[in-house]
């Protein structure tokens, strides 16, 4: 809940539910204490008026109030984490220590509901302070836990309190009095903290039970060795991330009594936790009131999970008890006749095993098909050199799984995506959370493959544009979700018509959560899909392995597709250059040391290039548009450096000679050269076997081009998912269109490129300190004028290689959209050149694009044409499209203020829509409205919403649904 507004006698005010922290003068601010007075009443219901969440307004003045990280909840953890520590430094167990605190959990939550009441402990004659509090004893507490156990089945968190692990009295006095307040220090001090008196367990989530176990998992057992939780891949998902994708399996098969849902690797249960809750509100709507025994049965009949590690079946279980209690009315517990247990969870739903151990060998209830399975597995790439123990059997399953269901990369999360079809009811349905790579990268290529065939996927939600703050700061690996049933046909291939639904949101869109600063990370609490990020794929183009289609729907759409296939036809490649010897291309050279002893890797000696310069790619990291190396990029070959691997040689070395083109992994530069250079491991090196010196300085330029990144960027399908490299298959995979270009049409690009070599380089983004040193700064100073130049020069190069290629007007939008607008979203950013709002000029741009590929598409003959008006105000803009005769009102297109004059009728219509469909633009910030012949396209002001390649998108979409008779369009 981010905001409260409450109303008390003495005024409103306004409370943020998501910062817990305390002021100098020592009132708490946030959850117990006002954020702001208002006194002035106006000054609330402005900001919170419905107008102001559907433009996005509230998100602009109140979003750094939302922080997820000042949440009450994260102080609990902080306390909890150091709790645990400093009970494991008193020596006791690891697992003591954990079972502890997670019953300490529970019991707070059973008295602050009023479970546990005092009435209850008098009944049992059980001291209120031998429980809780400073007082606490071994006696009080175990004789609790007893009745506890007879009552309502204790067997959360077990706690032996008399073996020869069992927590002392100190320990457990520790424990209740941070529960009941006092506050500790990595020291070891404890001192009363009013700040723990604002936990009312009965309100903390339960989802942050999932939160203190991630952290218990996390603390490494000894300092500088990689933790458990990391060895297992225990991260606990978002749930934002868990509900999304709920949602999304509802959507298919709503989840009701009687359906079966398994997690095979269910961590601390957050997808079990969610899936109960909806099974609870489903079968008991609100106002109900469901007894104590049936919230039981619908628990022990359908929530199913499995785990390796002993704590995290703990965890899920008790987190499973809590959401059964949060649903029942503590007297339902209590009357003379209630004989109500909870449920034993272990051995019977939630099971403590290996998941590719067949747990359902010795587990019944495992047998049976799933109706829903759910889960996010262990991300982990096995090293069969460096195998844990607990790895064993996923490795011997990935073995013998080979040939049948390839995982590509000794992926564990892609064998579990497989081997769940085993627990999987025939009309089942899945959602699961696997590495965004298992898309894009071309060691899944063989997993794509097969599994597309094999099962139906029906939905991919792509999260990694995400990924900087889909998880805060726990993890930040690219992530997507897939959702799957089996084929009803097996083995018949793939329907025609069958496709994929995509979605890749990006932060720039996620208006509640999205970052204020740039750099800074915010932990997303909720995810919001914008209709302009859906698309559908063709399941034929992803079932041949190909990560291309999935890097389009995240960057562009079928025109782009479009345009790389017609010229891929069109022109050669620089493979086939290749072929035909017109050009060498190669990888750089790794030079090595001589081996240390023989069992070194053989080696061969690289004397050409012993005493001669190599190029240093640092200083080049973070510049644009070089088209000759700054001195300090190259630098002598240290001299011990004289080897190279044995046979991997002659082709680096000949691309090091002059003249070459040297082009950097990263395609930020495609430098002509004419001294031995070496070319360093991974950056590429390209000569002509006949020395053609205009060809490769024509060359330099091609590939330095807008087109050039464009193809490079979308066709290395991992560019810029997890790493910023593209692959040499990509290079070689370019169409080249001047190779066939005559001699003298060549001189004009030679004459650009000794102009261009004259020019210095762009640098972009922030320098990291190590470059902010005054030498370098001295180098790249006075660029302000030769900038401009290098402007002009950049857009005769890209007209060169634009016509080269025959593009048209359209076709060149599209690389330019590409290239200086959408990459700025690129990981996560939010770079001005996409959120900025967009220049008058440009949102007419937009207009005359949307109106004339509308009108390309009306007949020659019609009388009718499209009449297009944006009207806009700071944060949004509308535009309205009218089929009317064609007339000069129809031929001009119209962009507005909506506090224009003209623009009033305009207005007009916008409030009218506003009030039939109240707070849509919130909900969906690029909402199409269609009425007769007119259609309304809302939008964002930023950018990338408002570019010429999206006005084609938005103008097909138009199209078709129009054609298909329109409505209210998501
Ligand atoms: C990413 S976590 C699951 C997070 C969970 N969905 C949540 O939000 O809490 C992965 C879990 O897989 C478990 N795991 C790892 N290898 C396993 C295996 N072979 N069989 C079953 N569980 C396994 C780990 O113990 C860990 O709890």
């Amino acid at each position: 809940m981010p905001f409260v507004i409450v109303h008390t006698p003495a005024g409103v005010n306004l409370y943020c539910g998501f910062r817990h922290r305390r002021l100098p003068s020592g009132e708490i601010d946030g959850v117990l204490g006002p954020l702001t007075d208002f006194n002035n009443i106006s000054d609330l219901v402005d900001g919170f008026h419905a107008d102001a969440i559907d433009s996005g307004a509230i998100w602009h003045k109140r979003g750094q109030d939302v922080t997820p990280d000042t949440r009450v909840d994260w102080k609990l953890l902080d306390n909890l984490r150091t709790l645990d520590t400093l009970l494991q430094r008193t020596g006791l167990r690891k697992e003591t220590s954990h079972a502890l605190i997670g019953k300490y959990v529970y019991l707070h939550y059973l008295r602050d509901r009023g479970i546990l009441s005092p009435k209850k402990l008098g009944r049992w004659g059980i001291e209120p302070s031998s429980v809780f509090g400073r007082t606490a004893t071994l006696d009080g507490v175990s004789a609790v836990v007893a009745r506890l156990d007879e009552w309502l089945n204790g067997s959360v968190f077990p706690l032996d309190f008399r073996g020869k692990y069992a927590p002392k009295q100190d320990h457990l006095r520790y424990v209740a009095g941070v529960f009941a307040g006092d506050e500790v220090s990595e020291a070891g001090d404890q001192q009363l903290s009013l700040d723990f008196l604002a936990y009312n367990f009965s309100f903390i989530p339960i989802e942050t039970l999932s939160v203190v176990y991630e952290q218990f998992l996390h603390a490494p057992d000894e300092p500088d060795k990689p933790s458990r939780g990391r060895k297992i891949g225990a991260y606990y998902t978002p749930i934002p991330v868990v509900n999304l994708m709920l949602a999304e399996l509802q959507d298919r098969r709503l989840l009701e009594k009687g359906m079966r849902v398994l997690d095979p690797s269910c961590g601390s249960g957050a997808f079990l936790v969610q899936c109960y809750r909806r099974l609870i509100e489903k079968e008991f709507p609100p106002g109900s009131k469901p007894k104590p025994a049936e919230l039981r049965e619908l628990l022990e009949g359908s929530i199913f999970g499995v785990d390796l590690e002993d704590d995290a079946c703990n965890v899920t279980e008790l987190s499973l008890i809590l959401t059964l209690l949060d649903y029942v009315h503590p007297p339902d517990l209590e009357g003379p006749r209630s004989r109500f247990q909870l449920p034993a969870l272990r051995g019977k739903n939630i099971f403590r095993a290996d998941f590719f151990e067949n747990p359902a060998a010795d587990n019944p209830p495992l047998q049976k098909g799933f109706d829903w399975i759910v889960g996010n597995p262990p991300w982990k790439r096995l090293n069969p050199d460096k195998l844990e123990n607990d790895d064993k059997p996923v490795l011997k399953w990935l073995r013998a799984n080979e040939k049948t269901r390839p995982v590509g990369g000794n992926q564990a999360a892609r064998a579990f995506a497989w081997e769940l079809l085993e627990y999987l009811a025939p009309d089942g349905e899945v959602g699961f959370f696997l590495p965004a790579m298992t898309l894009f990268e071309d060691a899944a290529s063989g997993f794509r493959q097969a599994f597309f065939q094999h099962v139906k996927v029906h939905t991919v939600v792509n999260f990694s544009n995400l990924a900087e703050v889909l998880a805060g700061r726990r993890f930040r690996v690219p992530a997507a979700a897939f959702f799957y049933r089996h084929r009803d046909d097996a083995g018949d291939g793939l329907d025609e018509d069958e496709f994929v639904r995509t979605f890749s949101p990006f932060v720039a869109n996620q208006e509640p959560t999205r970052p204020v600063r740039a750099g800074a990370r915010n932990e997303s609490w909720s995810i919001l899909i914008n209709a302009s990020e859906i698309r559908d794929i063709p399941t034929s183009q992803v079932a041949d392995g190909s990560g291309l289609p999935w890097k389009l729907a995240a960057w562009g759409s079928s025109l782009d597709q479009r345009l790389l296939s017609k010229l891929g036809r069109r022109f050669l490649t620089l493979r086939d250059l290749e072929r035909h010897r017109k050009v060498l291309i190669s990888e750089g050279l790794q030079l090595r040391r001589a081996p240390a002893s023989e069992e070194d890797e053989e080696v061969d000696l690289v004397e050409e290039a012993v005493g001669k310069n190599k190029l240093d790619v640092g200083p080049l990291a973070r510049l644009r548009h070089v088209f000759a190396f700054p001195a300090d990029a190259i630098v002598p070959v240290e001299p011990d450096l004289r080897f190279a691997r044995k046979g991997r040689t002659q082709l680096p070395l000949s691309v090091c000679r002059p003249p070459n083109v040297i082009v950097s992994a990263a395609r930020n530069f495609a430098v002509y050269h004419d001294d031995f250079l070496v070319v360093p491991a991974r950056q590429i090196g390209i000569v002509s076997p006949t020395g053609d010196e205009d060809f490769l300085k024509a060359l330099s330029l091609y590939l330095s081009s807008d087109f050039a990144f464009y193809h490079q960027f979308l066709t290395s399908t991992q560019f810029g998912v997890q790493r910023g490299l593209a692959t040499l298959n990509a290079l070689r995979r370019m169409p080249f269109s001047i190779e066939s270009t005559p001699r003298n049409e060549l001189v004009r690009w030679s004459e650009l490129h000794s102009e261009l070599v004259q020019t210095k380089p762009r640098t972009i983004g922030d320098t990291s300190p190590a470059e902010r040193t005054p030498e370098r700064q001295l180098r790249l100073a006075g660029m302000g004028d030769v900038d401009k130049k290098l402007g002009r020069l950049l857009e005769e190069l890209n007209g060169l290689v634009s016509e080269s290629l025959g593009l048209d007007d359209g076709e060149r939008a599209l690389i330019h959209d590409l290239v200086h607008v959408r990459l700025a979203l690129n990981d996560g950013k939010t770079g001005p050149a996409a959120v900025r709002p967009p220049k008058v000029v440009e949102l007419r741009t937009y207009a005359e694009r949307l109106k004339s590929e509308l009108d390309d598409f009306m007949d020659v003959q019609s009388a009718k044409r499209h009449q297009v008006a944006v009207i806009h105000d700071g944060l949004s803009g509308m535009v309205q499209v009218d089929l009317i005769r064609d007339s000069a009102a129809a031929r001009k297109v119209q962009v507005m203020k909506a506090d224009n004059a003209a623009a009033r009728e305009l207005e007009r219509t916008r409030q009218r829509l506003r009030v039939q469909r109240s707070q849509w633009v919130y909900f969906d910030r690029n909402l199409r409205i269609y009425e007769g012949t007119r259609t309304f396209v809302f939008k964002p002001m930023q950018r990338f919403h408002w570019t010429e390649s999206q006005a084609m998108v938005d103008a097909r979409q138009i199209i078709a649904e129009t054609l298909q008779g329109g409505g209210v369009e998501a």
